[in-house]
């Protein structure tokens, strides 16, 4: 992990996460839309979103942001992560997750949640190994103005 550094991202990240999101999800968003995104998000200090950096080129990416509920403790939400697929397998997933589980525990939320599709077998193994519990499947539903 010498030549990998995590760092807090800016809004000119937007082409780079574009890019990791579209090879590693198979989310075609335009960096257009992710940069107004990230314009909101960075506003934010319940937000959070680290770039991994392998040689100076973005290579992964995560966003976290405060899991508010009535009947559950304050926790994250990990909304995005992803590694490009050349530097999956390094480490570089593990050490976002990391970073995401620090500033949790900084900002006094007690865990962290995650929602993921069901093909995504390689990070439901990722998570478990982290130390995630598998709690249950659901269903998405979804209505847009
Ligand atoms: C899931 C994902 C983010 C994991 O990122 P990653 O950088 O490959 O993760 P890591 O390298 O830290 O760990 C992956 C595995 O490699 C192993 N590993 C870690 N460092 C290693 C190293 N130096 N050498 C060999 N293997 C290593 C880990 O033990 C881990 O094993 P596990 O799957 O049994 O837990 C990545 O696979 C990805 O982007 N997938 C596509 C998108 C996706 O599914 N995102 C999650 C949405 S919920």
């Amino acid at each position: 992990m010498d030549n990998v550094i995590i760092r807090k991202a800016t809004v000119d990240d937007c082409f780079a996460i574009a890019e990791i999101i579209k090879y590693s999800l198979g989310y075609d968003n335009s960096p257009a839309l992710i940069k107004s995104n990230l314009e909101t998000i960075l506003k934010n200090d319940a937000d959070i979103v680290f770039i991994a950096e392998y040689s100076g080129q973005p290579v992964g990416v995560v966003h976290a942001e405060n899991y508010n509920s009535l009947y559950a403790p304050p926790q994250k939400e990990l909304m995005s992560l992803a590694v490009k697929e050349d530097y999956q397998n390094m480490g570089i997933g593990t050490e976002l997750v990391k970073q995401v589980e620090n500033w949790a525990m900084e900002t006094g939320r007690c865990g962290i949640r995650v929602l993921s599709q069901q093909r995504l077998e390689k990070a439901h193994k990722f998570y478990e190994h982290l130390g995630y519990e598998y709690v249950k499947i659901q269903l998405n539903f979804e209505k847009y103005f």
